[in-house]
């Protein structure tokens, strides 16, 4: 299985974005979280500093919506050429439903990644895997960084992985939050193949170091 890690920029000087992007020019993809002050209770960045980020990134753009109305806004993020557009389930409108936003960013060419918070169930998605690139378990609960892993988060990485095997579909599983150098072996034994972590890169001395440094801790966890 291939690894990815994805720092997350919400731990990034917002500053100094471009020069930020520099420091994990050696990561797989970055990952950008858009949160609007309703689904989550934080407010980080939009639509025109994701176009920005589009034009000067050295690597793909991973996006993380922690917004409501994805069916509004996932496919106007699909359009700014991100190359993967992940939507919470739980903010998905009363008119619509995850397949339908999952097809609407598809449609506009980018991997299509569904979301689910530490309470959130995996099994009403297991059937519609064929419909995700990618399954975000939440490993804290989303709205801001520096939070601690929840192990209890793992029996749900669990069944996503023997579902996805059994399925021989590849669709990525990503955690996010909390991941560490003490933590991030215990996703990758549970299933994760993309790992975002924000704190544990940007506040590291030698972000590009401990990049690689994630990567190869996972690596030695994987069966
Ligand atoms: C939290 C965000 C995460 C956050 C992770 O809601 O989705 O991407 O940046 O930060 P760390 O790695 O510091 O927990
Ligand atoms: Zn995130």
């Amino acid at each position: 299985v291939a690894l990815r890690i994805d720092p997350s920029i919400l731990a990034s000087d917002f500053a100094n974005l471009e020069s930020e992007l520099g420091r994990i020019a050696n990561a797989d993809l970055a990952h950008v979280d858009v949160m609007d002050n309703h689904f989550v209770p934080n407010l980080t960045l939009g639509l025109p500093v994701v176009e920005r980020l589009q034009r000067i990134s050295p690597i793909p753009l991973d996006l993380h919506l922690m917004i409501e109305a994805p069916e509004r806004w996932a496919p106007v993020y699909a359009e700014t050429g991100a190359y993967s557009v992940t939507f919470h389930a739980e903010a998905v409108g009363r008119d619509s439903d995850p397949v339908s936003v999952a097809r609407s960013i598809r449609e506009r060419g980018a991997r299509a990644g569904i979301a689910l918070k530490p309470g959130t169930d995996a099994e009403p998605f297991l059937e519609l895997l064929p419909e995700f690139d990618m399954v975000l378990v939440m490993t804290v609960e989303p709205g801001f960084g520096g939070q601690s892993f929840m192990p209890e988060t793992m029996p749900k990485l669990r069944t996503l992985s023997e579902a996805v095997r059994a399925s021989g579909l590849d669709v990525w599983l990503q955690v996010d939050g909390g991941i560490n150098d003490d933590t991030i072996g215990i996703a990758a034994e549970a299933g994760a193949t993309v790992f975002v972590a924000g704190s544990s890169v940007f506040g590291a001395e030698d972000a590009s170091a401990q990049v690689d440094h994630l990567r190869d801790l996972a690596a030695r966890h994987v069966h």
